[in-house]
């Protein structure tokens, strides 16, 4: 009777072993549910409710035919230029204020405009700058450009056409405009 195997005995060690595993189980299952919000996943691995919560955030782009239901001039300046592909807001700001005053009639040309921050993108509403900061943010030559980009070596560009301000902000004025940069 000595040799009887204790079925309880001899594997009692088994049984601890499956309640400690089966509480860890429990423990992370309850942690799960107190972590991930009650929305997720309904519609992808994401909370449903992230949606309207990203829509509703305010839009930080502003088209161009919005400025130029009040600004057809700065369209006639563009068209034929190849500026027309860049957005007035990389040069001016995004302009929601701006438009917000304009639209009720109040915007008054300041005597002088704002000054840009020099950050991209900038917290200034609206600005006007002749900064070369602005140009050179597309048209300064980095390794990976494609060759056909109209890239320029600055301070080579400066030299062979001449400038006279080589150290100005607004040098690039001496010779471009904004609108229409085309040398013809
Ligand atoms: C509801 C009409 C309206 C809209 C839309 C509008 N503007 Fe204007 N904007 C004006 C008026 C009015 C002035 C003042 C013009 C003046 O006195 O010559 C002005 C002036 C400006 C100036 C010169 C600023 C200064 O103070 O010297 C810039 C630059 C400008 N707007 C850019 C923009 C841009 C960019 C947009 C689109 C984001 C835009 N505007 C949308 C009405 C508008
Ligand atoms: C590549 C940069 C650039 C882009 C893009 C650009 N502008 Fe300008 N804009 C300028 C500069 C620089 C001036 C200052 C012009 C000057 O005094 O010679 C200016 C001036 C203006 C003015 C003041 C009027 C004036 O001529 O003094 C208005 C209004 C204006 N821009 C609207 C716009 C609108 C609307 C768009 C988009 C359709 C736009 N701009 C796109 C650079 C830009
Ligand atoms: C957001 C990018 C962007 C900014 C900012 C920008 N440009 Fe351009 N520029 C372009 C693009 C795109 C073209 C067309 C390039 C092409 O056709 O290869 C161009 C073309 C040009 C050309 C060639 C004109 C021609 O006739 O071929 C000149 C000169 C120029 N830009 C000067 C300027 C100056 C000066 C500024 C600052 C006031 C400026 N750019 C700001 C994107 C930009
Ligand atoms: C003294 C006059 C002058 C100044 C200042 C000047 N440029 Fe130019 N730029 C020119 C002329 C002229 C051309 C046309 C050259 C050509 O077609 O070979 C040109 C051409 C360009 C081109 C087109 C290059 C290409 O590959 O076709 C770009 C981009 C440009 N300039 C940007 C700038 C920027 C940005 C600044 C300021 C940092 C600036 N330029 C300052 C006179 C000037």
């Amino acid at each position: 009777m000595s040799e009887r195997i204790s079925i309880f005995r001899d594997t009692r060690h088994l049984q601890i072993l499956a309640v400690l595993i089966a509480a860890a189980g429990a423990g992370a299952f309850w942690v799960r549910g107190q972590l991930v919000p009650p929305d997720w996943g309904k519609s992808g691995p994401y909370r449903e409710s992230a949606l309207a919560q990203i829509a509703s955030d305010p839009h930080i782009l502003t088209a161009d035919n919005k400025c130029l239901t009040c600004h057809e001039s700065v369209h006639e300046e563009r068209k034929d230029s190849p500026h027309v592909a860049v957005r007035c807001m990389h040069c001016h700001g995004n302009g929601h204020e701006h438009m917000k005053v304009a639209e009720k009639g109040d915007y008054k040309k300041p005597e002088t405009p704002a000054a840009w921050d020099n950050k991209f993108p900038s917290k200034v509403d609206l600005f006007v700058t002749k900064d070369r900061a602005i140009c050179l943010s597309c048209h300064m030559k980095v390794l990976g450009m494609p060759e056909s980009f109209k890239s320029i070596d600055v301070a080579k560009h400066l030299e062979e056409q001449g400038a006279e301000n080589v150290d100005s902000p607004d040098v690039c004025f001496e010779c471009h405009t904004g609108h229409s940069p085309g040398i013809e």
